[in-house]
């Protein structure tokens, strides 16, 4: 019998507004076989912990601060998505880079979503903000967001869907990112159900 359920952890770092959106899709149904079942926070006063509470989801805190080293925190972090049986990770909103270990545990089944158009304005130092004014100091007419499979860099690997929004003239980077976010919320969950939906559906071969 093929298991009619994927395990889900989100990580997040911040306010959590993604999750607030797949938290909804799941209450809704719309999140296909996908189940969050744990939340992990790098930051024990994110915002993202209540929602995940108001919810009744599983969450906690693991702060790199309470290790002595990466590997002690990566091995924390692979222990909670263990007991938590957790089958694919969705980023997002996390800050922190996963260590490598944990990226093989799971390579292919993590996903992350980033608000631009990767493979442009992605990589270390752009998010948050600094990409809204990055794209719009360059004069760019559209953005969007991403949701793609992680690997080792940072927002990169294979980019599973897209959405992008026209970028009004004289908008402000923070009108672009609250009208970004607002795609977010679709993507992902959309995205995530897609996914999930392939993991435990049969894939037809080819001959
Ligand atoms: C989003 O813009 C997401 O694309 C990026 O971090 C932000 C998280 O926002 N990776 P939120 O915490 O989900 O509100």
């Amino acid at each position: 019998m093929p298991e009619s359920i994927v395990r889900v952890a989100v990580l997040v770092s911040g306010g959590g507004s993604n999750l607030g959106a797949l938290l909804k899709a799941q209450r809704q149904d719309a999140l296909g076989p996908a189940r969050v079942v744990s939340v992990i926070s790098s930051r024990r006063d994110a915002y993202a912990l209540q929602r995940a509470a108001d919810h009744g989801i599983p969450h906690l805190a693991i702060e790199r601060k309470e290790f002595s080293d990466d590997a002690a925190f990566e091995s924390a972090m692979i222990q909670a998505l263990e007991e938590a049986k957790v089958q694919v990770i969705a980023l997002a909103g996390y800050l922190r880079k996963l260590g490598p270990t944990l990226i093989a545990r799971y390579r292919g089944r993590i996903l992350n979503i980033h608000p631009a158009l990767l493979p442009k304005y992605g990589g270390a130092g752009m998010y948050g903000r600094y990409v809204h004014e990055a794209v719009i100091a360059a004069g760019e007419t559209e953005s969007g967001c991403t949701v793609h499979v992680v690997d080792e860099e940072f927002d990169h690997g294979p980019v599973l869907a897209q959405s992008r929004v026209a970028i009004e003239p004289h908008q402000t980077p923070e009108e672009l990112a609250a009208r970004v976010l607002e795609e977010e919320h679709q993507l992902f969950p959309k995205t995530l159900a897609e996914f999930c939906s392939r993991l435990i559906t049969p894939q037809e071969n080819p001959r």
